[in-house]
């Protein structure tokens, strides 16, 4: 009995090693290293960059084999082959470097590493911005080691009822009637509770999480920095987003917006700029894309071709249940974008700074005062209603109000 308790423990043992080093034992090549080394600078793995997003790459190429054909020699293959004549026009005549030496193994280490890519904390578009945890991947892998385990102590379980059994036939003790285990009321329960506390756990976690995405720094079309542009050079914010003054949404600028300095400034002399990932960028290719969108020909200064808008992501989100004013803080309650959006003008990428969350806003709510307008006629001159607080404050009962007080922290102010 001990020892076939042994073999099935050492069996346990050995199928777990075997989980968790099997992802490091399938690839022998490093496919991110590859990758960081030779392609990184015109391909992302799930983004269009200079190249197309490599991820699914294989599916899309015409025939078996064609991937490492084109790797080895593109500019052959973009002179006779008309798949890759066509992905050269799409990307607007740039040809892909050739890699002679790269072997096949080393090509699909690549490509496997770009098909199994997750951005870490990128969103998931249309799903309310829920966010991704970075963390996920170890949930997924201890989930299945957990559910292995699981089904392995569930076996052991039958293995120790039948041995029992065979041992009380042996000594002729009446067996009882067998239960089947899908009527055993035990595992019924633990089947049940299990369920109970994965449901309530996704439940809540999904709720909790629906459209938080602090932190959130997407790859835009064009790499666009506010550091040399509103640090750097110092434009002012409302310059761009005047819109934050005067209405709900504050704008982003519109092509003609970029356009009004960059007929004028064609390159960019300053300090190298990087990407989050380190990369170094060429500005003034961003700075032709911009003229692309534009429909701008810089060498005859005219506007030769059809513009179209750029695709900027938006990076923050509120849930659409909930009501929020730019004008109702930038103008009346005259905060500061950075309070709101951290340092903007030291960002090359934006980056969402705060959480935007419920418990955000109130505890600002709860601790900033309103500003009134005073003799000289700045401030608050929506707050007429609120004569009782001048009153008050003149006779000096308080000396400040917060937002709470005028109501900054009833439901129905911030939800429809
Ligand atoms: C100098 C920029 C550059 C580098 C470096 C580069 N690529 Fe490309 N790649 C491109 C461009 C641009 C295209 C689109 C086709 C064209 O215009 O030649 C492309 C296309 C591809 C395609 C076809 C994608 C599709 O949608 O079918 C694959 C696959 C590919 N590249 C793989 C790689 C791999 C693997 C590396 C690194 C070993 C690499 N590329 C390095 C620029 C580059
Ligand atoms: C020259 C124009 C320009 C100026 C000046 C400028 N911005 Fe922007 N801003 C943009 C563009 C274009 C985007 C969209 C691309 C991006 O997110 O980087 C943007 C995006 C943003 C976003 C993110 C919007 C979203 O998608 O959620 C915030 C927040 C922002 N700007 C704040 C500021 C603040 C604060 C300042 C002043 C310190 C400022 N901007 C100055 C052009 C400008
Ligand atoms: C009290 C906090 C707060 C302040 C102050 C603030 N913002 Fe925002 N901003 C937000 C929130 C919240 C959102 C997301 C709004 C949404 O999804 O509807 C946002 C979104 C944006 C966007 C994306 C477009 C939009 O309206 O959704 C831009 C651009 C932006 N802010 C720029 C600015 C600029 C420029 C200033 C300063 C003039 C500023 N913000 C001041 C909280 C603030
Ligand atoms: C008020 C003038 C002004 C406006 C408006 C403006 N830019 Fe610029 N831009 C500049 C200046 C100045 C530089 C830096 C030139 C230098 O340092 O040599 C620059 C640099 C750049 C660069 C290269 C550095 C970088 O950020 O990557 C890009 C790309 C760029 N601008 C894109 C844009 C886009 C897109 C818009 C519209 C959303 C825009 N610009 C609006 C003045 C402006
Ligand atoms: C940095 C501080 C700050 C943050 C963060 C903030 N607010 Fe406010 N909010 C204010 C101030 C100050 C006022 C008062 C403006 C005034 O004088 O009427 C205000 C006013 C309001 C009002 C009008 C209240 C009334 O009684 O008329 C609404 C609605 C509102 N905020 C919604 C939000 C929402 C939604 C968020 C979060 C997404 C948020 N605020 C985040 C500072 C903040
Ligand atoms: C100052 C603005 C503000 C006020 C006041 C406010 N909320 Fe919210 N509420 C928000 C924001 C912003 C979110 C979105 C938070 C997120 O996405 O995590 C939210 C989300 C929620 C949610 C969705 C659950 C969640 O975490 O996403 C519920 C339910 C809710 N609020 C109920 C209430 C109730 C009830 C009150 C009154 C006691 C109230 N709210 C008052 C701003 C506010």
């Amino acid at each position: 009995m001990n020892r076939i308790f042994q073999r099935c423990f050492k069996a346990v043992a050995v199928v777990a090693f075997l989980m968790l080093v099997s992802p490091q034992l399938s690839f022998g090549q490093d496919g991110e290293a590859l990758f960081k080394a030779n392609c990184s600078s015109c391909h992302k793995p799930d983004v269009k960059y200079v190249g197309p997003p490599l991820k699914g790459a294989r599916e899309r190429e015409p025939e078996k084999g064609w991937v490492y054909k084109w790797v080895h020699n593109a500019t052959a293959m973009a002179m006779t082959d008309p798949y890759a004549s066509k992905l050269r026009e799409e990307a607007g005549g740039v040809v892909m470097t050739s890699f002679p030496d790269l072997t096949n193994a080393q090509i699909d280490a690549i490509l496997n590493w770009a098909d199994s890519f997750q951005p870490a904390g990128a969103a998931k578009p249309g799903a309310g911005g829920a966010t991704v945890a970075p963390q996920s991947n170890h949930t997924v892998l201890y989930g299945m080691l957990t559910l292995v385990l699981a089904i392995i102590a569930f076996v052991l379980l039958q293995v120790n009822s039948n041995l029992k059994k065979l041992a009380d036939e042996h000594d002729n003790i009446p067996g009882k009637q067998p239960v089947p285990f899908y009527r055993n009321k035990a595992y019924l329960l633990v089947l049940l509770i299990g369920l109970f506390l994965l449901a309530g756990y996704f439940l809540v976690d999904g709720a909790m999480g629906l459209g938080r995405q602090q932190g959130y720094q997407p790859v835009q079309p064009i790499y666009y920095s506010h550091f040399v542009h509103a640090g750097v050079n110092q434009i002012s914010c409302l310059y761009c987003h005047g819109d934050a003054q005067n209405s709900r949404h504050a704008n982003i600028p519109s092509v003609n917006t970029c356009m009004n300095c960059h007929m004028a400034v064609k390159e960019y002399t300053g300090e190298p700029l990087k990407r989050a990932d380190g990369s170094i960028v060429d500005a003034n290719a961003e700075i032709q894309k911009l003229y692309n969108y534009a429909g701008w020909n810089p060498d005859t200064k005219t506007y030769d071709r059809p513009g179209k808008p750029i695709q900027w992501v938006k990076i923050h989100n509120l849930p659409s249940h909930v009501y929020f004013n730019h004008s109702q803080h930038v103008k009346v309650g005259q905060v500061a974008c950075q309070t709101c959006h951290g340092e903007i003008q030291k960002m090359n990428e934006v980056k969402q700074f705060a959480p935007l969350s419920m418990g955000w806003c109130i505890n600002c709510h709860r601790t900033t005062n309103v500003q009134f307008n005073d003799d000289k006629g700045n401030g608050n001159q929506f707050y007429s209603l609120y004569e009782k607080f001048h009153e008050d404050i003149k006779e000096h009962k308080y000396d400040s109000v917060t937002v709470e007080k005028i109501g900054g922290t009833e439901c129905g102010k911030c939800h429809y």
